[in-house]
């Protein structure tokens, strides 16, 4: 693809379906590269519509609307930045050579549903993951859970993310429950989960993984550092790179996240989300685009995430070398309210190695994801308390 010159016919237009904290990196990457960039949420102020040429304010499950979008902007590419958006619409667009979508229309259109892509990873490609079962009534969740997934086991909606709706159940009289909280926490109306017996895992990494333009031409897959982190509530509260962990879990990570990446096709940057215990390997899910928990790269990789997923869509080359050692901590709302300020920066800036990033967001909420700190030290361990100490001293308040 030739870069061209933004708001002029030469530009490569990206447009942007979500426009989180995430998505602002990306565009921030892009437009260092000179791209048109347009970004789309369903809420005004987007943050990654703050950088953005323009923004576009529509339902993005609201399929007319996502098609009369595309028809009047024309992007060359669109990437999706989150799960919930009109994926068939996607497929069809892509079908008609409307526009690429990256990394494919079928990886945005699988991922969105946890059915869909845990089959594909255990039923097709033979990937180890927890025991499942699928069920769409309280009924079906009681059998599943006692005769696949076992107790203690994980519920959560087919659609869904950042732990919404999720429980963890350790016997069956919590069933009842479960159930309940997956209905108000799933995106549809027809009620459907996935129950999964636990892993009991020594720790989680996510295994970034690029798909890009290598040389000759052909299709090549590069690997970043594995991140590892720790989650509250399915919602990352504090990742860090390089994870310890043995060659060969190493070895078999890494040929899970290929298989899985191969499968949904396409170029940009992938988050396998992998169990770990001993040498043994599982996989959980996978993000067709930057991951939450790889904001820890924007400190540790001479190009981040973000970087990589922006180079790769472009048909560019990518370096996923870890440059030094780091972590991430996050900074939550803590109130809820509009037009929050931030106190605290100085003193967090302060601290050796760190480094911050406001999200930029219009309104907070006490479990909302505002920014991040981050820290570069040689020790991981360091890193951690590092950016732990740094996002400890910024305080969100109401003016
Ligand atoms: N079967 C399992 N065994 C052990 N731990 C699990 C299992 N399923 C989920 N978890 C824990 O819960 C976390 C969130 O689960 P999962 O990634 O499926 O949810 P999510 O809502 O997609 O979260 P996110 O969107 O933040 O990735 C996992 O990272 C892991 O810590
Ligand atoms: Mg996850």
């Amino acid at each position: 693809m030739r870069l061209g010159t933004p708001l002029s016919p030469t530009a490569v237009k990206v447009m942007l379906l979500g426009s989180g904290e995430l998505g602002k990196e990306v565009v921030i990457e892009l437009q260092r590269l000179g791209c048109e960039v347009i970004a789309v949420d369903r809420y005004a102020d987007a943050p990654a519509m703050q950088v953005a040429h323009r923004s576009h304010v529509i339902a993005m499950t609201d399929a007319k609307a996502l098609r009369a979008l595309v028809e009047t902007e024309r992007p060359h590419l669109i990437v999706p930045e989150i799960e919930a958006i009109a994926t068939d619409e996607l497929v069809a667009i892509e079908a008609a050579g409307l526009a690429t979508v990256i990394p494919t229309a079928r990886a945005a259109q699988l991922t969105m549903n946890r059915e869909g892509i845990r089959r594909l990873a255990a039923e097709e490609l033979s990937l180890p993951t927890s025991p499942y079962a699928f069920a769409s009534s309280e009924e079906e969740l009681a059998t599943a859970a006692e005769e696949i997934a076992g107790f203690p086991c994980f519920v959560k909606p087919v659609m869904s993310s950042s732990g919404k709706g999720q429980s963890y159940v350790e016997s069956p009289d919590q069933i009842a429950d479960a159930w309940r909280y997956a209905l108000e926490g799933g995106r549809v109306e027809q009620p459907r989960v996935i129950v999964e017996g636990k892993v009991e895992f020594d720790f989680e990494i996510t295994q970034l993984t690029v798909r890009f333009q290598g040389p000759g031409g052909l299709i090549a897959t590069a690997f970043c550092d594995p991140i590892g982190h720790r989650q509250v509530k399915g919602d990352y509260v504090e990742s860090w790179q390089p994870q310890p962990m043995s060659a060969a879990a190493l070895d078999r990570a890494r040929e899970i996240a290929r298989a899985v990446t191969a499968e949904l096709g396409g170029f940009g940057l992938f988050g396998v989300e992998l169990f770990v215990k001993g040498d043994e390997v599982w996989f959980s899910e996978v993000s067709p685009r930057p991951h939450d928990t790889g904001l820890v790269t924007l400190a540790t990789q001479h190009q981040s995430e973000f970087a990589l997923h922006a180079r790769a869509i472009l048909g560019l080359p990518v370096d996923t070398t870890l440059r030094e050692p780091g972590a991430s901590a996050v900074i939550y709302g803590g109130v809820d309210a509009k037009g929050v300020a931030f106190e605290g920066v100085a003193e967090a800036l302060a601290t050796p190695g760190a480094d911050l990033r406001l999200f930029g967001k219009p309104e907070a909420f006490e479990r909302r994801r505002m920014g991040v700190a981050l820290a570069r030290n040689a020790s991981v361990d360091e890193a951690r308390a590092l950016a732990k100490d740094a996002a400890d001293k910024v305080r969100v308040v109401e003016r």
